[in-house]
């Protein structure tokens, strides 16, 4: 089935795959292409808008990437942000300027006015917040080109042609700063370009199992399996795409959550592909034995999960393809520009060195953590794992403050699931973006039933943050806390004293080690 199709064309600009984003949000297909895209090219994907997006440099440079002005002769309407609302203006007449005075360079939230007579801001607010990030100004609008909004600073924040369907924006509708921001690039859509909302995650879904079974044909394929939310949907997506050729490898390193290596594995019992699970507890046990620095610790859990992992791949043989759940956040994080640049996940350093493989498949690489959720309902993920909070490679070693013995993951994890079961009944999650528990190393003295304890200290921890950068502690309700608290004690053995952490990150980081 063939949907309307929006074109992204990159100019270089940060957050390009952040509109692409946006337009798949707005229930619209679009693809990203570079700006040398060719107009035959861009003719030949027939679309219903062309989005310019924001790049570094200045359009008067002329070693700046400019666009084929042939593209204004398509009878396609054009959207332009920041650098490519310059491009618009520089291309039909305009005149873009090196802003001489802080007042005309404008970074960061912006006060602006917008008229809402203009198709982009119909039905919103004539006022609002809007990011903004150039340091060139149009100082001559193109004729034929009317202002429809404007900053205390700048007079022409937005530019509009409406009989050929031109926009041009400074700002950055993409990012969250600007208020109603998606519901502009809505307007451009449904407004301008004509769009009917025909595209649904579904559809990327079946473009994906389709490109996937394209390039796979009868290859084999291997896929490390963490359990994490974008291992278990890049696997359930091959596996919906070559079932048998796939096998997961799922290193159990004992230092899981409660069920959770059951639960991963009945999760992809549906597909008929080879899952094996390797139940490696007492493996990672031995070598972690007697250990207490967290740095230590996390290098034998790498190494360890590397030599198990390279064992099981030595036994399925040679293979064709490994599939990586890299997702558009990791890109960015490892600084890739359009060459593959790997990031390893779960602290798996290296893994594909290990391994022998012809190439690596990304199948969410262009995919926000949202987008990968709801990609793995469509693949009917329960939604326990596809909304599973983020988890740590090493797992509960560094939640165990000092030396790792069963006896203490055991406390650990069950004290760690009551937390999150009382999280749950009280309807938290939404609030609450990672938390759990940890054992700390300290014992103090308690009283239970007429006898002295000297147990463990357990502490709560959770917080609340976008990027795990920065986080605040979560407010947690105290009668939540009280409710924790009291089963904690009362159902894990040799835990008698509950504190909860109340450090933002910084000057904490959101783990204990
Ligand atoms: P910190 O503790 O640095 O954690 O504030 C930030 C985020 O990263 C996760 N984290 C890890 N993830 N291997 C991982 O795969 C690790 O060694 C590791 N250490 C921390 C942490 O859970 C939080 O989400």
């Amino acid at each position: 089935m063939s949907h309307q199709t929006v074109i992204v064309l990159d100019f270089g600009g940060q957050y390009n795959q952040l509109i692409a984003r946006r337009v798949r949000e707005c229930g619209v297909y679009c693809e990203v292409k570079p700006y040398t895209t060719s107009i035959e090219a861009i003719r030949a994907m027939n679309p219903i808008g062309i989005i310019f997006t924001g790049g570094p440099n200045s359009v008067y440079d002329p070693a700046s990437p400019q666009a084929d002005p042939e593209i204004f002769r398509l009878g396609i309407p054009i959207l332009g942000i920041c650098y490519g609302c310059q491009l618009i203006a520089h291309n039909l007449g305009g005149r873009v300027v090196a802003a001489t005075d802080d007042s005309a360079r404008e970074y960061g939230k912006t006060e602006t006015y917008f008229d809402t007579n203009c198709k982009l801001f119909k039905g919103l607010p004539e006022q609002g917040i809007t990011w903004m990030s150039h340091g060139d100004y149009m100082e001559k609008v193109p004729d034929g080109f009317a202002l429809t909004a404007r900053s205390d600073a700048c007079p022409n924040v937005a530019i509009c042609d409406e009989t050929r369907g031109f926009y041009g924006v400074q700002y950055h509708p993409e990012v969250n700063h600007t208020q109603h921001g998606t519901d502009m690039i809505r307007n451009f859509l449904y407004e301008v370009c004509g769009a009917k909302g025909d595209w649904t995650m579904g559809d990327y879904k079946e473009t994906a199992i389709r490109a996937i079974r394209e390039k796979v044909g009868g290859g084999r394929v291997l896929l490390a399996l963490s359990g994490g939310v974008d291992s278990s949907v890049a696997a359930a997506l091959v596996a919906e795409a070559v079932g048998s050729q796939l096998t997961c490898v799922f290193v159990d390193h004992g230092l899981m959550r409660l069920d959770e290596g059951d639960e991963v594995e009945a999760a992809f019992s549906k597909w008929d592909i080879h899952f094996v699970r390797v139940n490696a507890e007492d493996q990672f046990l031995i070598k972690l034995a007697g250990v207490s620095e967290p740095e230590r610790k996390r290098k034998i859990i790498g190494e360890e999960f590397i030599r198990v992992f390279e064992a099981e791949a030595k036994k399925i043989g040679a293979v064709d393809y490994l599939v990586q759940g890299t997702i558009y956040p990791d890109v960015i994080e490892s600084g890739a520009g359009d060459a593959a640049v790997i990031k390893s996940h779960h602290n798996v350093g290296g893994l594909p060195d290990y391994v022998d493989f012809k190439e690596i498949i990304e199948p969410l690489r262009m995919l926000f953590k949202d987008e990968v959720r709801q990609l793995g309902r469509e693949l009917g993920l329960p939604e326990y794992l596809v909304m599973r909070q983020p988890f740590p490679g090493p797992g509960l070693a560094i939640r165990i403050i000092g030396d790792i013995t069963k006896e203490k993951a055991d406390m650990l994890r069950l004290a760690d699931f009551i937390f999150r079961d009382e999280v749950a009944k009280a309807h938290l999650e939404g609030t609450m973006n990672q938390y759990f528990a940890v054992l700390t190393n300290m014992r103090s003295v308690g009283v239970m039933g007429d006898g002295r304890t000297y147990d463990y200290t357990l502490a709560l921890r959770s917080v609340t943050t976008s990027d795990f950068m920065t986080a605040d502690w979560t407010r947690i309700p105290y009668d939540v806390l009280d409710r924790v608290s009291v089963r904690i004690v009362n159902e894990v053995p040799h835990i008698n004293r509950i504190v909860y952490d109340i450090t933002s990150k910084p000057p904490a980081t959101i783990e204990w080690e």
